[in-house]
């Protein structure tokens, strides 16, 4: 009685995000057996289609011709919908009960056909995944709760009685029949376009359901990598020691990608490079690399530390930024060419920008992020740059710093620059490394996609990778200042050309930002 009937219910679901990632992420961990046995997936959208016709859709996105990719289309539903419509969400809720009022009656039905009641009562789970544009979100967010957070569950009287999900400030108490049984909510960014219109969305929705009840999902949480920066730091002295002032001379953390918006600057222009990835990815893996060890591994634990550490964290200002929008280059189009983009638009597709984490641990060590769109190459990756030894008696270091590099993409890999003594009679020396290469390391083991990982974290109640309310505002503080400076016009936006490596105005910035590029380049290990 007590496995679980999950109904997941995807909202957005004839849109790119959910074709793409939702639903490819559901399918795989379908085929690996994570979802329950009872399990339907109804999509929501306005489009007016048939279950069918989704089905017909979703099948591109999935494996071809292949039996368990039909089984998992066999408990895949539609239903169109306004997202305003109270009297939709009202069949929606309608159509959730009699599901899982069939799947509590059949399990246990012995002898009479299958339809006495479960004695102890059924374990319900309903995930709403928001594929949505924020806008709706307050609306969407209201109804849901309205028509479709009621769970049922058995009376035990051959009926089924109604349990209402009782509220207690902060927690919620489903009643003991249903114990395990939960309503939660996947939230996709953006999150508002500033301080104040995310603490007014955060509200809105915070006035229909508790914190525990929310995922909001931010992606990079999910890269294995990332997931691993908390062992990096805490399980490994030789590593975790370092992490300081007084050996890091700077850290850059870089998201570089080799194409620009190609049909998505409709969305794109009205959030630009800083709002897209950095104030949520790469703040994200700022805090996870910065932060002080959390008291445990409890999902709060780590979100308070996390918040403590965004909190040191001054606003950056216009002169710690360098702005950039890619132009035409060698037959590429610029950022102005892509028909969805408004003509003369100043949005920028490239960000560095300087930060300074104002703790014992960080005071004076700047933190670049540097971030960008139709870039030289595709790369995700932190480089953390230690000081040179004071007083080398090898001369000059500058420019064989010891260098831990993590790169979250592609080729996940974790390396350490260090100088050695070059092999043979003599007393030279040069650069090499340490090298974690995990398609190397870890030949044959597919590293999941994020998406999976958290869809499956939100099925099992764990919010350790999903951005809690404050972790937000903390994160939003930050740019705000300079956000409004730049959609005032205020702020020069370099042009750069497609494929490059950024505004020339960059790499000044980066070394007044004290980082010294080494003479050493590492080697990629390609086995796969
Ligand atoms: C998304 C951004 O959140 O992250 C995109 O909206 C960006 O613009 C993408 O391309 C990058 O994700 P990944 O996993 O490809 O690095």
């Amino acid at each position: 009685g007590k496995q679980l009937r999950l109904s997941i219910v995807v909202f957005g679901a004839s849109g790119d995000l959910a074709k793409k990632k939702t639903y490819p992420a559901l399918y795989e961990l379908f085929k690996k057996g994570f979802l329950p046995r009872r399990v339907q997936i109804v999509g929501y959208a306005r489009s007016k289609m048939c279950s069918q016709e989704l089905r017909d859709r979703l099948r591109n996105y999935l494996e071809k011709d292949c039996e368990c990719a039909e089984q998992f289309l066999n408990c895949c539903s539609y239903m169109p919908g306004e997202y305003d419509a109270s009297e939709d969400y009202e069949r929606l809720g309608a159509s959730l009960q009699s599901w899982e009022a069939t799947m509590c009656m059949g399990a246990r039905g012995g002898g009479s056909g299958g339809v006495a009641p479960l004695p102890s009562g059924p374990r319900l789970g309903r995930l709403f995944y928001l594929a949505l544009p924020p806008s709706v979100y307050p609306q969407v967010c209201e109804n849901i709760k309205i028509h479709c957070s009621v769970l049922y569950r058995s009376s035990g009287s051959g009926s089924f009685g109604r349990a209402t999900v009782a509220e207690v400030p902060g927690r919620v108490r489903l009643p003991p029949a249903t114990e395990g049984s939960f309503v939660r909510l996947i939230l996709e960014k953006p999150f508002g376009h500033d301080l104040q219109s995310s603490e007014v969305l955060a509200q809105q929705i915070g006035s229909f359901w508790p914190e525990e009840q929310l995922y909001r999902i931010d992606h990079y949480l999910g890269k294995e990598l990332v997931q691993n920066l908390l062992m990096l730091r805490f399980a490994n002295p030789i590593f975790g020691a370092f992490f300081n002032r007084h050996y890091i001379s700077n850290i850059q953390i870089t998201f570089k990608e080799p194409f620009g918006t190609e049909g998505r600057g409709g969305y794109f222009d009205q959030y630009g490079i800083i709002r897209d990835v950095i104030q949520n990815h790469l703040v994200q893996v700022l805090a996870l690399l910065t932060m002080e060890a959390p008291v445990s591994l409890h999902p709060d634990d780590i979100r308070d530390e996390k918040v403590k550490v965004l909190r040191c964290i001054a606003p950056v200002g216009v002169a710690d930024s360098v702005l950039g929008q890619y132009v035409a280059d060698k037959g590429q189009p610029g950022y102005l060419d892509d028909p969805t983009v408004p003509p003369g638009s100043r949005t920028p597709t490239f960000a560095a920008v300087r930060l300074l984490v104002r703790n014992e641990r960080w005071d004076g060590v700047p933190i670049v992020i540097k971030a960008g769109k139709a870039l030289n190459e595709r790369l995700a990756a932190v480089r953390i740059q230690l000081r040179t030894p004071a007083a080398s008696i090898f001369g000059s270091l500058e420019h064989m710093r010891n260098e831990l590099v993590i790169r979250f993409q592609p080729g996940e890999a974790i390396y350490a620059k260090m100088v050695v003594k070059k092999p043979g009679l003599e007393m030279d020396y040069e650069m090499s490394e340490l090298d974690l290469s995990y398609p190397e390391r870890y030949k044959g083991i597919v590293i999941p996609d994020a998406y999976e990982r958290l869809i499956l974290d939100c099925i099992r109640g764990d919010q350790q990778h999903f951005v809690r309310r404050d972790e937000l505002r903390a994160a939003w503080a930050i740019f705000t200042p300079l956000l409004h400076a730049v959609d005032a016009g205020a702020v020069q936006i370099h042009p750069y050309p497609y494929g490059s490596r950024g505004p020339a105005a960059v790499d000044p910035f980066i070394t007044e930002s004290g980082y010294a590029r080494t003479d050493y380049t590492w080697q990629q290990h390609h086995t796969t």
